[in-house]
């Protein structure tokens, strides 16, 4: 119903990394992919297949990893949306999933990372120390038409050995 409200003023109001953004109630209707991507210029979050099928459109929501083109933007309206532009900070500090992507020279197009990388970060959240066949089925349905698959389960090895690393601090 609050989101019925704030779209009859024209405006639809979303909770998108840790700061509420306003779109235009033209995507009301839409997925949050759209919404994301057109509606508040965070490019980040790629449109590959639009069916739920390759993952290169995943954000998180409420912290679980989510198909955004399958999200359908007033299922969100009250909940907290991450994406790939969160993992990278105002001083230029990357994640480490981030930084073990580039470490690893992990993209040939890039256009799955995105996908990669969220899926990477929400396993990693509830999996801390996952052995080879625990992050193989953790990626496993995200789509890479490059074939990046064996540098793409060292990086997330190499990051969980950081975020490990940080912990022990
Ligand atoms: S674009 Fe959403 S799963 Fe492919
Ligand atoms: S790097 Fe090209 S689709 Fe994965």
């Amino acid at each position: 119903m609050q989101y019925l409200e704030r779209a009859k003023l024209g405006l639809v109001k979303l909770n998108v990394n840790g700061r509420d953004v306003e779109i235009g109630d033209d995507y009301a209707d839409g997925s949050l992919l759209w919404a994301l991507r057109d509606g508040a210029g965070l490019c980040g979050t790629k449109f590959g297949c639009g069916v739920g099928i390759c993952g290169s459109c995943t954000v998180h929501v409420d912290g679980r990893p989510a198909r955004s083109c399958l999200v359908p933007v007033a299922a969100v309206a009250d909940a907290e949306i991450t994406t790939i532009e969160a993992l990278a900070g105002e001083n230029g500090e990357l994640h480490e999933v981030l930084r073990a992507f580039i470490e690893e020279q992990v993209p040939q197009c890039a256009w799955c990372m995105n996908g990669q990388i969220m899926t990477a970060v929400a396993f990693l959240r509830a999996t801390p120390d996952p052995d080879e066949d625990e992050i193989a089925a953790a990626l496993d349905a995200n789509y890479c038409r490059c074939g990046c698959y064996a540098r793409i389960r060292r990086a997330v090895a190499r990051a969980a050995k950081a975020l490990r690393g940080r912990s022990d601090d």
